[in-house]
């Protein structure tokens, strides 16, 4: 499958580009700077290369990531996701897009979920996406330093919404394809404060028990 990460430069992105490579998906990094996602896309294939792994990974701008594949994960920082999918709209029919993206802030010792109005980055996303784009919602509770690690197995659940089941279902598909990665479908993209919402709990864990990176396991 053809797969765009707009913003793949960057930390989270680094896994999933590295471990779907290795499990043959066509890749396209987008960036703000063609330049730098040229960059790191010889970072990756020379990586995965070490290892034996054939991969094919594109470096562009975000636009050209943007309509280059069918799944478009918008791995881009909370403050900046709605101008950056603003800014590739026009690139974008009828794909489906995964949005990991959690609004949170430090106040003091810790890190809370700062919901926009419309009640979750995903749902404030949705608004600015055209139509026949199916959103879902997935991915916020990952590790990125775990995730990046390709060789190791992820015991974790990664709960997803969405309001059309099936892209939920290429979204499980291709999540499960990452060892050993279960998915649980949470309901509708209405549900997906609750899944960011736990991002700021973990990230507070984390914190506090180094080096310990927690994640989601429902049991
Ligand atoms: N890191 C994690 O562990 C983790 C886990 C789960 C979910 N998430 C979510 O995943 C999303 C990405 O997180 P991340 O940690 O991967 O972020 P990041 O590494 O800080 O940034 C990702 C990319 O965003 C682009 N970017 C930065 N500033 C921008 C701006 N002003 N406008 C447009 N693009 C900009 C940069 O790409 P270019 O400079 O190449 O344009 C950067 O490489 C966030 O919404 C986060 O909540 C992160």
């Amino acid at each position: 499958m053809r797969i765009s990460l707009l913003g793949g430069t960057g930390d989270i992105a680094e896994g999933l580009v590295l471990r779907w490579s290795k499990v043959g998906h066509e890749i396209f990094i987008g960036s703000r700077s063609e330049e730098k996602a040229k960059g790191i896309a010889a970072q990756y294939i020379e990586k995965l290369a070490e290892r034996g792994i054939k991969c094919n990974i594109h470096g562009m701008p975000n636009a050209d990531a943007a309509t280059a594949s069918e799944v478009v994960i918008i791995s881009i920082p909370a403050e900046y996701a709605v101008a950056t999918v603003e800014y590739v709209r026009d690139s974008l029919t009828d794909q489906i897009v995964v949005t990991p993206v959690v609004p949170m802030v430090k106040k003091g010792k810790a890190f809370y979920y700062t919901p926009p109005s419309q009640g979750s980055a995903a749902l404030e996303i949705k608004e600015v996406l055209p139509e026949g784009v199916r959103l879902v919602s997935a991915y916020h509770n990952l590790p990125a330093k775990e995730l990046s690690e390709i060789d190791l197995e992820l015991d974790y659940d990664v709960v997803i919404c969405g309001d059309d089941d099936e892209a939920k279902g290429v979204v499980k598909k291709l999540t499960e394809e990452m060892p050993n990665l279960r998915v649980l479908d949470a309901g509708p993209l209405d549900a997906s404060s609750m899944i960011e919402a736990l991002t700021p709990l973990i990230v507070n864990l984390n914190v506090r028990h180094k080096p310990q990176h927690f994640s989601v396991k429902f049991v």
